[in-house]
């Protein structure tokens, strides 16, 4: 396989560097503590690891919000504890991407801190999105923006003098101000930026919120009735609206990809961007622009044969019109995971985040399903991304103290959306050590919830019938069948309630009616859960045959 086709099928695996595994027992992540543990995952099978950012930050949204781009943050390490770790990452065999956030930064970036201490209309403010306020005296907000973390998108500054000043635009925290990307030096910036991490070996990078760049001329209102997303979807993020998916901020991934092609044929770009529709989000994997964009139509398609059939027919449709692969992805550091989410009893929109009064999720019947949509995942042609601990059929922690809650649209949305700590718990290593083997000590940046316990590592590690085992016979047979090479066709219909399609030599067949049914013929290669007694396949279990 030549070496740049990884980027058409590869298995990659999320790290939140928080709460991957702690070196030096703080009871936060770190690089060091990733390095120690990077054989697991070369055991997983998967072929690259993304980091989500270790940057320097003041943590306001645990590192989106960044200080200083071409550092790493002394809670997770050293730049010499990046080279280290991506030695052995390269030692194993495994590619490694770094998360790129060059829609914000943190208010303590010193170019930001530059602006404030400038006047208005000064090349300091002219990086970021500096406005004056509407109303006589400037106090209304330039536009009615909301941040995706809820409340206003934007903050009023004050002056010198102590008299209220310009606005200045945040689509997320009000310790993360834009970027003016119509700014040349900012453009000039993140090229060097992007130059920095490639000159030290990272394999490429994962662009947050790829489709925010650049904003409407004008910054003109959303208009609440045609621009629906900001109301429709509670993250704002669906991409209507002119803070999104402005047809300028292509001409920015072209000249990334320009320097991207500079250096060897293999380094890859991958775009965050929650867009609808999928012909759009399309337009990000261009031949001239990145090489993947996040599958967020799949993350967010429920539990129904029809649905997913359909999601996964305009992926495919989708990212062949433009030559690019297609992604798939269930879980990452921003949704509730897939075995809580699959385990609500609820059709209704994906919950951000779950509390201790919520209905709770059923984990016996979350993880059966999580299990079979994962090897469905798995079957199918392109590249597919894994979050920590899903491995492990971790669920979110759904208990977790408010007092405890650090996701900044907790107290954003006056305290009524939990947000995304549940899905970020430090992971579980060893059963019996203190702390769970996250590191040396007992402490954790976030409780591990008791469930932990039982999901261990070196409680699954080599124990037939766990999680991790199914996550690791799948990888293996993933590449020995060359499934992220392969195509799908359609074919094998066991009525409405199934999903199968073939992909080479591979059946994938998923009941998620609930009668179970026949399956076609073959040798069954594995299944996520047992047959039934006289071979059928019973309803949340996906069968791979040959
Ligand atoms: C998307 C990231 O995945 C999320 O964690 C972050 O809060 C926002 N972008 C803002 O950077």
């Amino acid at each position: 396989m030549p070496s740049h086709d990884w980027r058409r099928t590869a298995v990659v695996y999320q790290v939140y560097p928080r709460s991957f595994a702690d070196a030096d027992g703080d009871g936060v992540g770190d690089l060091p503590g990733i390095t120690g543990r990077l054989g697991a995952l070369a055991e997983l099978g998967v072929d690259a690891v993304w980091l989500s950012p270790f940057y320097s930050s003041p943590q306001a949204d645990a590192g989106y919000d960044v200080a200083d781009y071409r550092d790493v943050d002394p809670i997770f390490g050293t730049l010499a504890d990046f080279d280290a770790l991506l030695n052995r990452a390269h030692d194993l065999g495994l590619k490694v991407i770094v998360d790129l956030v060059p829609n914000h930064s943190s208010d303590e970036h010193p170019w930001f801190r530059a602006a404030l201490a400038a006047a208005p209309g000064s090349p300091e403010r002219e990086r970021y999105m500096f406005r004056d306020g509407l109303g006589e005296n400037g106090e209304l907000p330039p536009n009615n923006w909301d941040s995706c973390f809820r409340g206003p998108a934007w903050t009023r500054t004050t002056n010198a003098d102590g008299s209220p000043g310009q606005w200045y635009l945040h689509l997320f925290d009000t310790k993360q101000p834009d970027w003016n990307w119509e700014n040349e030096e900012v453009r000039a910036e993140f090229l060097s930026v992007l130059a920095f991490w490639l000159d030290r070996g990272a394999d490429g990078f994962r662009v947050d919120v790829a489709h925010a760049l650049i904003k409407a001329p004008g910054l003109p209102d959303i208009d609440l009735r045609v621009d629906d997303g900001l109301e429709a979807d509670t993250e704002g993020l669906f991409g209507s609206g002119p803070m999104w998916d402005q047809d300028r901020v292509h001409e920015i991934y072209q000249s990334w990809r320009e320097l991207l092609d500079t250096y060897s044929t293999d380094r890859i770009l991958v775009a965050e961007a929650w867009l609808q529709p999928l012909s759009r989000l399309a337009r990000y994997v261009r031949a001239d622009e990145m090489h993947q964009a996040f599958n967020f139509d799949y993350l967010e398609t429920g539990w129904h044969a029809p649905a997913l059939r359909r999601s996964i027919d305009a992926s495919l449709t989708a990212n062949d019109s433009v030559g690019a692969p297609t992604t798939w992805v269930l879980s990452n550091h921003d949704v509730v995971r897939h075995v809580s989410r699959l385990g609500l009893n609820s059709d209704g929109p994906r919950p951000n985040g779950i509390r201790a009064q919520d209905p709770q999720p059923d984990y016996a019947l979350g993880l059966r399903r999580a299990k079979a949509a994962t090897l469905l995942m798995l079957g199918l042609p392109g590249s597919a991304y894994l979050y920590q601990g899903e491995e492990l059929g971790l669920p979110d922690h759904t208990s977790l103290d408010d007092d405890l809650r650090q996701d900044p649209t907790w107290w954003r949305s006056g305290y009524t959306e939990a947000g995304r700590d549940g899905c970020r718990i430090p992971l579980p290593w060893e059963s019996d050590a203190p702390g769970l083997g996250f590191g040396p000590s007992a402490k954790t940046w976030l409780p591990q919830p008791d469930s932990y316990v039982e999901l261990a590592r070196d409680r699954q590690a080599g124990v037939e019938g766990s999680t991790l085992g199914m996550y690791q016979a799948a990888l293996a047979l993933r590449r020995a069948f060359a499934l992220g090479a392969g195509s799908l066709e359609w074919g094998v219909d066991r009525g409405a309630h199934v999903v199968a399609f073939t992909n080479g030599e591979v059946t994938v067949m998923t009941n998620i009616g609930a009668e179970p049914v026949p399956l076609p013929a073959g040798e069954v290669l594995m299944t996520s859960d047992e047959l039934t007694a006289d071979g059928l396949l019973p309803p949340d279990v996906t069968a791979w045959l040959v």
